[in-house]
């Protein structure tokens, strides 16, 4: 069997420090459970020339090294032959500059890296987890805050929704996404950006836009929809269609520990404190959706409390 050798992204090492290669073991075993036919051997920190890497023992095929592309750590992937260390193509799924997902900066950001593990760890973690490389899933982020997770999603050629309570919040992301777009000249259409209106009562703020990563991407369809509300979560059902997401991201854990101030009656910090130690923050994901126009499978109506961590849906639920 073929040795390998993965070079994880110097900037997770930075912020993770000894954890990095950790995660990197764990993610790989998560890979190779669910879409590798459990083919990776030997998963180890090793040192090569000084320098970490994570190895393993595999008979990689195209699209095996395709999946692995994914890591959400992946710097580079090498044959080891013999002393030398020979590379191997990585396509990851990423469509768009990395920018995206780094020029945001602000205090309590989740970091990007981590929230990409999630993600994977999500849609690893579902039926569909062979769709991988192949469907445009679609994400929701009910704590979508300044749009780590949507941005994350974006990348990968997904449908990305969130929500958030904070006005500050909604348009820094808005400002961010539309200046984004059109300084990286990338095609996209705003279809909706202002007020929402009942009874002539503003009720909420909405930005809902589509986009595509190329000319070509954009011909081909199906393009990318990005659809943000600012609202009290708890209020999603009535903005977005139930059973219209494959994958929800429930960062009430992060959101309470890391910014306890924000959480009040009906917010994510009933779910967090309720959960027993040692809770996964992740959950299996969720059905995909359907083509037809009954859209998706997945209910994930919120519960009008966050009791606890099953509160998010009523059948599965995704997390990241
Ligand atoms: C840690 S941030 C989330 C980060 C985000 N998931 C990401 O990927 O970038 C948590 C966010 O939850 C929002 N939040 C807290 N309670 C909320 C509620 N009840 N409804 C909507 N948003 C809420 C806060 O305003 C904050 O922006």
């Amino acid at each position: 069997m073929a040795q390998y050798a993965l070079l994880i992204l110097p900037s997770a090492n930075r912020v993770y420090a000894n954890a990095s290669v950790a995660l990197t073991q764990a993610e790989l075993g998560l890979f190779s459970r669910s879409v590798l036919d459990d083919r990776l051997g030997e998963v180890s920190a090793s040192t090569i020339g000084g320098v970490p890497y994570v190895t393993f023992a595999a008979d990689l095929t195209g699209r095996d090294a395709a999946f692995l592309a994914n890591l959400s750590c992946a710097y580079a992937l090498f044959r080891v032959e013999g002393d030398l260390l020979r590379p191997v193509v990585l396509g990851s799924l990423g469509r768009f500059d990395d920018d995206l997902l780094t020029i945001l900066k602000y205090q309590g950001k989740t970091n990007e890296q981590f929230t990409r593990l999630l993600l994977n760890v999500t849609l690893l973690s579902s039926a569909y987890a062979r769709d991988m490389l192949d469907r445009k899933f679609a994400v929701i982020d009910p704590l979508c805050g300044r749009g780590t997770t949507l941005n994350q999603a974006l990348m990968l050629g997904f449908d990305a929704a969130g929500l958030d309570v904070d006005r500050k919040d909604f348009e820094a992301y808005s400002a961010f996404i539309q200046t984004w777009l059109k300084r990286k000249r990338i095609k996209h259409h705003v279809d909706f950006s202002g007020p929402v209106r009942r009874n002539r009562q503003v009720v909420a703020r909405r930005l809902q836009i589509s986009l595509a990563a190329t000319k070509e991407a954009q011909k081909a369809g199906p393009i990318q929809q990005l659809d943000v509300v600012n609202a009290d979560t708890t209020r999603a059902g009535e903005f977005f269609a139930p059973e219209s997401y494959d994958l929800v991201s429930r960062g009430a854990r992060l959101t309470c520990w890391l910014r306890p101030s924000r959480c009040g009656p009906g917010c994510c910090a009933a779910a967090a404190r309720s959960e027993s130690p040692g809770t996964p923050s992740s959950r299996p994901a969720t059905r995909p959706r359907r083509s037809s126009p009954a859209r998706a499978l997945t209910r994930w109506t919120p519960a009008p409390t966050w009791r606890s961590g099953t509160a998010w849906t009523r059948r599965s639920a995704g997390t990241s």
